[in-house]
């Protein structure tokens, strides 16, 4: 008797076993994500964004290029008449990061310690994080962007309207709206912040 329970409870372990590796085959967001997530970490940010490069250094950027919280709040506001689903800020946010992230590539002579040491692998890390992104988002053929969006998209391959920023802010404004977009991927238990909270910084320096 004891014994047939037992075999029972072993059944009923390996299907979910089972059932628990089909769920995580899918190929999960979230890991390539936390990858980018640690090489975008704060003291690396310092390092090859802002101390390797003369000081006051700028590139010229599209305003556009220029993409923080302000501006998912402000594209999010509801519109009925044309929603903005968080998959449309996700799509704006990877190409305006992968565009940064070539934006400073470009500018960085072949032996630049940034480019060697850091920027090449992290624009690698994107494109193996674009792969599994589009596997899991497949392109939409029915629908099309909501207007505001679509015009971004148009801008950020314009020809005109740029601004100077430094390269550090790039990959900051990146870290910041990253955190809040994907969310489902950085909470934690204990998490006190809104990562989408302009003002979640304030309490907590280090980022
Ligand atoms: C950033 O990464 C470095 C090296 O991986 C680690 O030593 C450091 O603690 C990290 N810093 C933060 C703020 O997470
Ligand atoms: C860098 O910019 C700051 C603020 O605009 C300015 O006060 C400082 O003098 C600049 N430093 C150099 C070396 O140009
Ligand atoms: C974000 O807001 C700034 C300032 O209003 C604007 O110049 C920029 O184009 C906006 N970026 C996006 C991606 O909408
Ligand atoms: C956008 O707005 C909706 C509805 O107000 C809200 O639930 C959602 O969290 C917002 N998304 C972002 C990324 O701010």
């Amino acid at each position: 008797m004891v014994q047939s329970e037992c075999w029972l409870l072993r059944g009923v372990l390996s299907f979910i076993c089972l059932l628990l590796m089909c769920i995580n085959a899918a190929p999960d967001l979230c890991k390539p994500l936390k990858t980018v997530q640690e090489d975008l970490n704060i003291s690396k940010r310092r390092r090859f964004m802002k101390m390797n490069f003369p000081i006051n250094y700028t590139i010229q950027v599209h305003y556009e290029e220029v993409f923080k919280l302000r501006n998912i709040s402000r594209l999010n506001m509801s519109d009925d008449e044309e929603p903005v689903l968080k998959r449309d800020l996700q799509d704006l946010w990877l190409t305006i990061s992968m565009q940064g992230i070539k934006k400073v590539l470009n500018v960085l002579p072949e032996r630049h310690p940034t480019r060697q040491k850091y920027l090449s692998n992290l624009d690698n890390l994107f494109k193996q994080f674009e792969v599994v992104y589009s596997q899991q988002n497949p392109p939409n053929g029915e629908r099309e962007y909501p207007e505001r969006i679509q015009d971004i998209f148009d801008r950020l391959q314009s020809d005109e309207g740029w601004k100077s920023v430094t390269p550090k802010s790039i990959l900051d404004n990146c870290y910041r709206t990253m955190l809040c977009l994907f969310k489902e991927c950085f909470t934690k238990e204990d998490d006190r912040y809104d990562y989408c909270d302009e003002n979640w910084r304030r309490g907590n320096k280090t980022t």
